[in-house]
């Protein structure tokens, strides 16, 4: 370090130097575009580590003769950057306030919906398209009522006495219990309606609502919609009903692989189950733990609903004769159809009748 009193010409604090320091900080503050930039640049003209704050801590070690006009020199070095950097940092300001004023322009002219039109339920308009698909071939739309008689609930299905369903854990009976009435546990009573009192051959769809004491929970709500298919005609048999299954899945999922699965249910001989392909993993999580998948826990395939060939005790039940006439019978979930196919993940959505839960579903559209 060069002796205070005989400084070398090119000191921090020196007149050349702080020119130098001067013109190097007003060219970068003239350069600056945006207050982000000039920020930058008051860290490098004006902080604690600028060439003029060092030259300024420098004067403070100068010989008291020295150390007068140098630190008049740096004081108004200083004062003229900061200056040109407070000047510079209003221009930027005004040009940014400007440009965000502009972008953020509102027109308070346009028009506003306050009353926007409703949407129809996703499930009520899912349940229209599922009976669609049927009507557009030809079967008819078969209703019956909520309220039932437990016979046609249960019995008439073949459903005995002491079959597990029937027990007040499960099914909603209505007082007083002697009457036998029940808030219908499935769609499938009205199998037994159609059949007391329409002519054979039956093509028939049933959309409608259901009741179980069930939880309320992300995949379960007591009160939720089923689609049932009955058909009884003669020669039908598993191959029509797969056709017809594989058809719906179709119409309903685009390219999708189903599968029937051998399963049990009192109504149907034999019965089975009919499954989607998974439309998450498509398969590709069997036998891979690495890799699982959720949506189908890593099987490959998610149930849908339950099918089967018409128990011939139910045909006999209605009075039709099994020997000549064979039928086959199916029955889903709508909600279900609804979570798979809208990717609807929470059923407590379906029923809390938010419109935003319509509007997202676009009424059920795909
Ligand atoms: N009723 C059944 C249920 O609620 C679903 C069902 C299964 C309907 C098989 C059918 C069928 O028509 O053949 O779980």
């Amino acid at each position: 370090m060069s002796a205070p009193d005989s400084p070398a010409p090119d000191s921090a604090w020196d007149d050349a130097s702080v020119e130098r320091s001067i013109a190097s900080a007003e060219a970068a503050i003239a350069a600056a575009q945006s207050t982000a930039e000039l920020k930058a640049v008051r860290l490098a003209h004006d902080g604690p580590k600028s060439a003029l704050a060092l030259a300024n801590r420098a004067v403070g070690g100068l010989a008291p003769q020295l150390r007068r006009a140098a630190g008049a020199r740096v004081g108004a070095a200083r004062h003229r950057v900061a200056t040109a950097l407070a000047e510079r940092q209003d221009q930027l300001q005004a040009v940014e306030l400007t440009a965000q004023l502009a972008a953020e322009r509102v027109d308070v002219t346009l028009p506003v919906d306050l009353a926007p039109p409703g949407q129809p339920h996703p499930i009520s308009a899912l349940m229209e398209q599922l009976g669609d698909v049927f009507v557009a071939m030809g079967w008819e739309i078969a209703e019956g009522p909520e309220l039932e008689a437990a016979w046609m609930n249960f019995d008439a299905l073949n459903m005995g006495p002491h079959h597990p369903a029937r027990a007040t854990s499960d099914t909603l009976f209505v007082d007083p219990v002697e009457h036998n009435l029940v808030m219908r546990t499935h769609t499938s009573p009205v199998q037994i309606r159609t059949m007391l009192s329409r002519p054979l051959p039956i093509y028939i769809v049933c959309p409608g609502q259901v009741y179980r004491a069930d939880e309320f929970d992300a995949t379960h709500v007591p009160v939720f919609h089923q689609i049932e298919g009955l058909v009884v005609d003669r020669g039908i048999t598993l191959g029509h009903l797969k056709g017809a299954l594989d058809h719906l899945a179709r119409a309903m999922f685009g390219q999708v692989r189903t599968r029937i699965r051998p399963s049990y249910f009192p109504f149907t001989e034999p019965s089975a189950e009919i499954d989607l392909e998974c439309f998450v993993c498509h398969g590709a999580s069997v036998d891979q733990p690495d890799a699982p998948c959720r949506t189908c826990s890593s099987e490959g395939w998610i149930e849908w609903g339950g099918c089967g060939v018409v128990n011939p005790r139910v045909l006999a039940a209605c009075g039709v004769d099994a020997e000549v006439y064979s039928g086959f019978a199916f029955g889903m979930g709508v909600e279900r159809t609804l979570m798979f196919r809208n990717a609807a993940a929470d059923m407590r959505d379906m029923v809390e009748g938010d419109i935003r839960f319509s509007r997202a579903l676009k009424g059920g559209a795909r």
